[in-house]
């Protein structure tokens, strides 16, 4: 099986469960929001969404933008549920890394906390610009370098691999993408009961693919691992949002 056949079925088996904790995502999806709703310059866009799961993102900013929308997500399952949550709207399985360019060109592409499970995210981010009409917008979110540091630290001190995949630096992203694109970083934390209870959020939200090559821990070392954690415990998130506008 593929990486992003595992990606896809490690997201459908979350469909359900995923707004039970996805806090992050919405935290995310909130500021992204509110960083399109400032720059969008289009009255009735075309938009692309891209990694929809649940249509977090898409019922806080459908309202405020209005237009013709086309939600997908690489899972059948999220878009299922992203159908029946959302209510309106166009709606398609679709791998965002390698976007159906027929479809387009649209006004607006964005996509919330999907990049970070891309295999190529600037290859992705240059196919979608060019899905983009002139003077479109791209508004992308992903997680950056910092996030979930209490979880590695922890690991880190008992000698134990994390599984966590790395994500890129700020600085590794701005190089990756185009000059003319604005990248902004987004830091907070969210609180935790203890580390059994982050695992579960991480399994609710169908979050739970390590990086390759990745062994679980024993029972014995989870059981360090969360006294390590100690309660309640703070996970770092630090997003950095993407917004470029095609010339
Ligand atoms: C953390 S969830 C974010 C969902 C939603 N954007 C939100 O704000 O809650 C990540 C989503 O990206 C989707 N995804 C992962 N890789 C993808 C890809 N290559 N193309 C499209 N969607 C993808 C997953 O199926 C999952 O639904």
């Amino acid at each position: 099986m593929t990486r992003k056949q595992q990606v896809a079925d490690a997201f459908a088996a979350a469909s359900e469960t995923y707004d039970t904790a996805a806090q992050a995502q919405v935290r995310s999806g909130g500021r992204l929001a509110e960083l399109v709703v400032d720059r969008l310059r289009k009255p009735n866009p075309r938009v692309l969404e891209v990694g929809c799961g649940t249509g977090l993102l898409t019922r806080a900013l459908m309202p405020a933008v209005g237009g013709d929308w086309l939600i997908t997500d690489l899972s059948p399952a999220m878009v299922e549920t992203a159908r029946r949550e959302v209510g309106q709207g166009r709606f398609a399985v679709m791998d965002g890394e390698h976007p159906d360019g027929s479809a387009g060109p649209f006004d607006l592409i964005v996509s919330n906390l999907a990049g970070q499970w891309f295999l190529d995210l600037e290859g992705a981010v240059s196919r979608l610009a060019a899905c983009l009409a002139p003077g479109g917008l791209l508004a992308l979110s992903t997680l950056a370098h910092g996030s979930l540091r209490e979880w590695r630290a922890a690991h880190a001190e008992l000698g134990l691999a994390d599984g966590v995949m790395d994500f890129p630096t700020f600085d590794a992203l701005r190089f990756m993408m185009p000059a003319r694109a604005d990248l902004q970083s987004q830091v907070f934390a969210v609180t935790h009961v203890d580390g059994r209870d982050f695992l579960s959020s991480i399994r609710a939200i169908g979050a739970r693919l390590p990086a390759p090559g990745y062994r679980p821990l024993t029972p014995g070392a989870m059981r360090g691992l969360i006294r390590k954690l100690g309660s309640p415990v703070e996970i770092s998130y630090h997003v950095v949002h993407v917004l470029l506008v095609r010339e």
